[in-house]
């Protein structure tokens, strides 16, 4: 597994806005509700996130890591990567992270990314996924917690959560029936990583009872 058994697995949260899943994430930390996970870091690439403060109200320690204070991507990512070897990071989350990982750092952390996506993946990756859905006139969207890989919004499916659509539905009460969803699905699919319950094999996930 990432870790060692008995200990705890350290977690990273990067962020880039509003930090509403790290707060969900924080709060589940707080009742006792994600395993044998520990929050021991909030990495965000933007200084003016309001999920820096929601971090710091839980006492976490914060890294504001903007980009264009970095000359390259690499350079960027090469200091990213350190943070998180630094902390002995064993799990980085991606809670509303908007930046595009390079192969370098998904190489490097392979299998040790996980990112929220407000769609049934492989449906609707990318940007404004609750509006691609809204568009394409589908009955259904959610979301979708999976493994990183290369490729955008793609990697093995841990968990997901279905939301009906249903008629006149506007992006805004579909994004916010999709965002109640995710503050369960995020915290619950950490628990069961933390609990080793979580298998990938041949690009799949298994889930171990
Ligand atoms: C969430 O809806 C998350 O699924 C989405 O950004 C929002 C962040 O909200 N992520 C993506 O679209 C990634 N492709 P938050 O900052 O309140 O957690």
């Amino acid at each position: 597994m990432l870790f060692s058994q008995g200990e705890n697995m350290k977690i990273a949260i990067l962020i880039s806005g509003r930090g509403s899943n790290l707060k969900a994430i924080l709060n589940a930390e707080e009742k006792k509700q994600l395993g044998q996970a520990e929050v021991i870091l909030v990495v965000s690439n933007n200084s003016k996130a309001k999920g820096i403060e929601i971090a710091k109200s839980f006492d976490k320690k914060t890294i504001s890591l903007e980009a264009n204070n970095f000359k390259t991507k690499e350079a960027y990512e090469k200091e990213l990567g350190d943070i998180i070897e630094n902390h002995s990071v064993d799990l980085i989350v991606l809670a509303g992270f908007m930046r595009i990982l390079s192969l370098y750092f998904i190489n490097k952390f392979r299998n040790k990314i996980i990112n929220i996506h407000p769609s049934l993946l492989p449906s609707f990756p990318g940007l404004n996924a609750q509006k691609q859905a809204l568009d394409s006139g589908v009955r259904v969207s959610g979301c979708t917690v999976h493994f990183v890989n290369e490729h955008v919004d793609a990697g093995p499916i841990i968990l997901q959560k279905a939301v009906e659509i249903v008629e006149d539905e506007s992006e805004f009460s579909l994004s916010e029936k999709i965002l109640k969803e995710e503050h369960k699905l995020l915290p619950q699919s950490i628990k069961m990583i933390s609990e080793a319950k979580v298998k990938i094999e041949q690009n799949k996930v298994r889930i171990v009872k």
